[in-house]
């Protein structure tokens, strides 16, 4: 089976453009029986109450009756409108010319299919774009302005200023401190602000190896985040430049049991944790470890590696146990369900 590989894959590339949502969803179609009455659950990262409120009014037994998706795009859309610890959706954290602009992404996790958009501007309803893209085209990923006509062209609003105050003081901040810091590199001028200029670069020999370069560049993408040094930073943006804002929500709904590939989509993924471990995790729970256990493993063997490493995974299993694990900072998930009064924040200490 291709499909879980191409998931893994997309996720990469997705984070490569640095995500400012990765909505995950499962609903296994109405198969399963195991675990039957645990479900629904919806998890988030970070302590983000009321998207998870509001995803579990759509979702929950007693709610609205909509979709494990349209609780994704309920929650998630929410933490866009209350800008979520300052850096989530529209006014969040600006790119290094002063704009913000959004990316989203979510997943049907029975068919498999995905929509996203990235780098969008003038629309602020991140999430319900990327859903009109998994609805309504086969492409997965919609960027840039290119992304911004087609949410408007299907009944979004826009365009519209995705700056605040806040993000425009960010940037003035930043800019007054020489750029600084920055994600540029191998260029100049080094420790103020741009044009830069590329240095260091290998020399091409003739107009023919530009194309070499090319292809090279375009198969490596990949390959190249999973190299020690590139641990999925994402590029040409301040958003990461404080380290622990989150600046991303992940949100999984789950309506019902699921069957072992599914279970990859339970596994919400943290900037800096590599789609390696969340396939280690999952198959460390299909051997019967616990989720505690099994994230717990998958983030030792990084840390073993790379002690400097920040981030952290989610795990639940077919009983709707979950638990999570980090290293190098302290994470916070959110979690309801129908046993529960209310959200349950759990913190999960490295
Ligand atoms: C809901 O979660 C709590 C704690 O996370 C757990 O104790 C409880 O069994 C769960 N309820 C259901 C119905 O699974
Ligand atoms: C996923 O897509 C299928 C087919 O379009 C649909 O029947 C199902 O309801 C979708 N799942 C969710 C959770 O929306």
């Amino acid at each position: 089976m291709g499909r879980p590989r191409c998931y893994a894959q997309l996720l990469l590339g997705l984070l490569l453009l640095r995500l400012s949502w990765c909505l995950v969803v499962a609903d296994d179609g109405g198969g399963a029986e195991e675990g039957g009455g645990v479900f629904p659950v919806v998890v988030s990262t970070w302590p983000f109450r009321e998207a998870v409120r509001v995803a579990w009014e759509v979702v929950s037994p007693s709610g609205a009756g909509g979709s494990a998706v349209d609780a994704v795009v309920a929650g998630c859309s929410a933490c866009e409108m209350l800008r979520c610890d300052g850096t989530v959706g529209p006014g969040g954290s600006p790119d290094e010319n002063g704009e913000t602009t959004l990316d989203a992404l979510i997943m049907n996790g029975t068919t498999m299919e995905i929509g996203a958009v990235a780098a969008m501007r003038y629309v602020k309803d991140g999430i319900k774009a990327a859903k009109l893209v998994m609805d309504h085209t086969e492409h997965t990923l919609l960027v840039g302005e290119k992304a911004t006509s087609f949410a408007i062209s299907m009944g979004l609003a826009g365009p519209a200023d995705l700056s605040s105050p806040e993000s425009i003081e960010k940037w003035t901040i930043w800019r007054q401190n020489q750029c600084q810091p920055n994600f540029w590199k191998n260029v100049i001028p080094v420790g103020s602000c741009g044009p830069y200029h590329p240095i260091g670069v290998p020399s091409e020999e003739s107009k023919g190896s530009v194309k070499h370069v090319l292809e090279q560049t375009q198969g490596g993408i990949c390959q190249g985040l999973l190299e020690p040094n590139n641990l999925l930073e994402p590029m040409n943006s301040l958003k990461s430049v404080d380290r622990h804002n989150h600046d991303t929500i992940s949100m999984a709904v789950i309506d019902k049991a699921m069957d072992q590939y599914q279970d990859l989509l339970h596994m919400l993924m943290m900037k800096l944790v590599r789609v390696e471990q969340l396939v280690m995790v999952v198959e460390s729970m299909r051997r019967g470890m616990e989720p505690r256990d099994a994230a717990m493993d998958a983030i030792l063997r990084i840390a073993r590696k790379y002690p400097e490493f920040v981030g952290a995974v989610f795990a639940i299993n077919k009983k709707g146990v979950h638990a999570g694990a980090c290293n190098g900072w302290t994470f916070q998930y959110s979690v309801r369900n129908s046993s529960m009064q209310d959200v349950e924040v759990i913190t999960v200490a490295p």
